[in-house]
């Protein structure tokens, strides 16, 4: 948490990293409520690289207008490996000092935060941090910003998956996002009702699974579902279904859900904490606090330190998974 001196007259709003169901919503938060205070909105085009690419256009309230409903971003996201450099982060600053932009609202995760906080080390740029991402795995807020509308578009699968595999007396294993974080494949099935959860922070074995399948088979269940994390690769799951066809000779049926869960219209719950966290994140910066993200903590909004968000490793509760355990025999 750092405070600075200058008066905000403008200010500059990006997202960053991967797309998140909910980041219009917040987009549009931040830019009503800084132009309702009198100050100067540009929006930055497809996250770092825009910096680069002198990318910015002028923001308006009616620029604002329908897109709280809308899945994606209206000013671009993206990857921009140039920004680990800090020859590109100092050509980002010169742009930014240059549009003589005073502050920044950051939109993404943990990698676009530690950009984030190394603008404000290194260039004292004021940045302050709304997280969204569907994977929920930012230390500092209860929730992100995509998380629960991801959630629900995976749970809506499942519950299709589940007629077909009840009628065919089917094994599915269905695979949700989550290269590092459980955190969506262990909601999605303790909410759908799974046999098993495959997540990297807590791993299971395929024997476990399997004895967990024949045991529901011999008390008449002719039916499950296996959700798993993709981890590291995505496709994982028909290593997991070849595993469990090799040791038990079960056929599993995979189902990988991908890029849809990113997308899609919000929840209303991801709507309100955008608008929340968006519109928050204009008051810290006008209250001259930045290096900071807005999180929300026993649903309150609180400021959480940038090097906190990046640092500290927010951790899955394991009763998720035990109580989708029990629930599921
Ligand atoms: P997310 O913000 O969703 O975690 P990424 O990890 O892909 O997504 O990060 C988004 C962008 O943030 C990267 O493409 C890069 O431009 C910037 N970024 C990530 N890590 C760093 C870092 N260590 N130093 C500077 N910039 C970074
Ligand atoms: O946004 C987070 C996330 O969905 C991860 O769960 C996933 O591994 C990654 O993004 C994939 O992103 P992309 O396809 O954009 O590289």
């Amino acid at each position: 948490m750092a405070q600075f001196s200058k008066e905000i007259k403008k200010i500059a709003v990006y997202t960053s990293g991967g797309d998140a169901p909910g980041m219009n919503a917040a987009i549009r938060a931040a830019v009503r409520v800084a132009i309702s205070s009198q100050l100067e909105v540009v929006g930055v085009i497809g996250g770092y690289s825009g910096f680069l690419e002198k990318q910015i256009q002028t923001l308006s309230l009616r620029d604002m207008a329908n897109i709280i409903q809308r899945g994606g971003t209206i000013l671009k996201t993206g990857r921009c490996p140039e920004f680990l450099k800090q020859e590109y982060r100092e050509k980002a600053a010169d742009f930014i000092q240059a549009e003589k932009i005073d502050g920044m609202i950051c939109i993404g995760g943990d990698g676009s935060f530690t950009g984030a906080h190394m603008l404000w080390d290194e260039f004292k740029i004021p940045i302050v941090g709304v997280p969204g991402t569907i994977d929920n795995d930012i230390w500092g807020s209860e929730n992100t910003i995509g998380f629960d509308t991801a959630v629900n578009t995976a749970l809506e699968a499942i519950d299709k998956i589940r007629d077909t595999a009840a009628s065919h007396d089917r094994l599915f294993i269905v695979e949700v996002m989550g290269r590092n974080s459980g955190f969506i494949a262990a909601y999605v099935g303790l909410a759908g009702g799974a046999e098993g959860i495959f997540v990297p922070e807590n791993p299971i074995s395929v024997e476990k699974v399997i004895e967990k399948i024949k045991s529901g088979l011999s008390r008449g269940k002719k039916s499950s579902i296996l959700v798993a994390a993709e981890g590291q690769k995505p496709g994982r799951a028909y290593d997991l279904a070849e595993q469990i066809r090799k040791k038990s000779g079960f056929d599993a049926k995979v189902c990988i859900l991908g890029h849809q869960q990113r997308g899609g219209s919000p929840t209303a719950s991801d709507r309100i904490l955008a608008s929340r966290l968006g519109a928050a994140a204009v008051t810290t910066l006008l209250e001259n606090e930045c290096d900071v993200m807005m999180g929300v903590q026993s649903s309150r909004v609180v400021r959480v330190p940038f090097s906190d968000a990046v640092s500290k490793e927010k951790e899955l509760d394991k009763e998720y998974l035990k109580l989708a355990s029990l629930l599921s025999t």
